[in-house]
């Protein structure tokens, strides 16, 4: 059985460190010894450091992650991080490949490969997101789309063991519009025998596939109900504890 894993994902929120620790005191302390399901949040940057103390303090077993990271282990990269610094910082986790990484900063599956292996090479986890615009699923190119982000984001990767996978179709992220479970299921499926046909079936049925877009407290138990569907990928929900505690709650099994 796959333990349940949901991560928050602020992006560029909160905006001030005053509503930082507001914000994930009451998540810490709504999941005061939740070990029933993994759950993560992943503030901006400047934040890391500050809720890595936080979560030392409450020795709580919610983790950190990252939104993003460089290829490159130090040097002359002004703007960047590298996977070695959110390691130090506290992190677990990082999130690459994310949608708004994909089309609002020109992302490529080649970079965001780089970043992965970066990544893994460093320590840490990555979920790796992936996901088909609206237009690609109206011209059913979803599973050709999933096909080549997978292979492509993957390539040189040799196993799974430190990868989630984060389904998110594009068309439902920060619209209000969520997947439907069955929609969410079958790309979920796909992704899975994807990947065993990859990695084997014993990697396949170990990996870990969150759903992402427009996860709320009132869709997440059918959606996280899927026999596919290992968790959530939170944005706007996740800004809000009262609605991120339902969501990570909706992953009891
Ligand atoms: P959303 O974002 O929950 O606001 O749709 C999800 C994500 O982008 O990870």
């Amino acid at each position: 059985m796959r333990k349940k894993f949901v991560a928050g994902n602020w992006k560029m929120n909160p905006t001030s460190a005053h509503d930082v620790v507001r914000l994930a005191t009451e998540v810490i302390v709504g999941l005061k010894d939740e070990g029933r399901v993994t759950a993560a949040l992943c503030p901006p940057f400047p934040y890391l450091g500050l809720l890595d103390t936080l979560l030392k303090q409450h020795k709580s077993q919610v983790l950190l992650g990252g939104q993003n990271c460089y290829i490159e282990k130090d040097g002359a990269f002004t703007g960047e991080v590298s996977p070695a610094m959110l390691l130090d910082t506290g992190c677990k986790y990082v999130i690459l490949g994310h949608s708004e990484r994909r089309h609002k900063m020109g992302e490529s599956d080649a970079f965001i490969n780089q970043k992965v292996g970066a990544a893994l090479a460093a320590g840490l986890e990555v979920i790796l997101c992936i996901g088909e615009t609206l237009a690609e699923r109206e011209g059913n190119q979803t599973e050709a789309v999933l096909d080549r982000q997978v292979t492509q984001g993957l390539a040189d990767v040799k196993e799974l063991s430190k990868l989630v996978i984060a389904y998110e179709p594009v068309w439902a992220i920060g619209t209000g519009k969520n997947a439907t479970p069955q929609q969410a299921q079958d790309a979920h499926a796909f992704i899975r025998r994807r990947v065993g046909q990859l990695y084997g079936d014993p990697a396949a049925q170990a990996l870990i596939i969150q759903y992402g877009g427009s996860v709320k407290p009132d869709n997440a138990a059918t959606l996280l109900g899927q026999p596919d569907v290992d968790g959530a990928l939170v944005g706007g929900a996740a800004l809000k504890a009262d609605q991120f505690l339902p969501i990570v709650r909706a992953g009891i099994l």
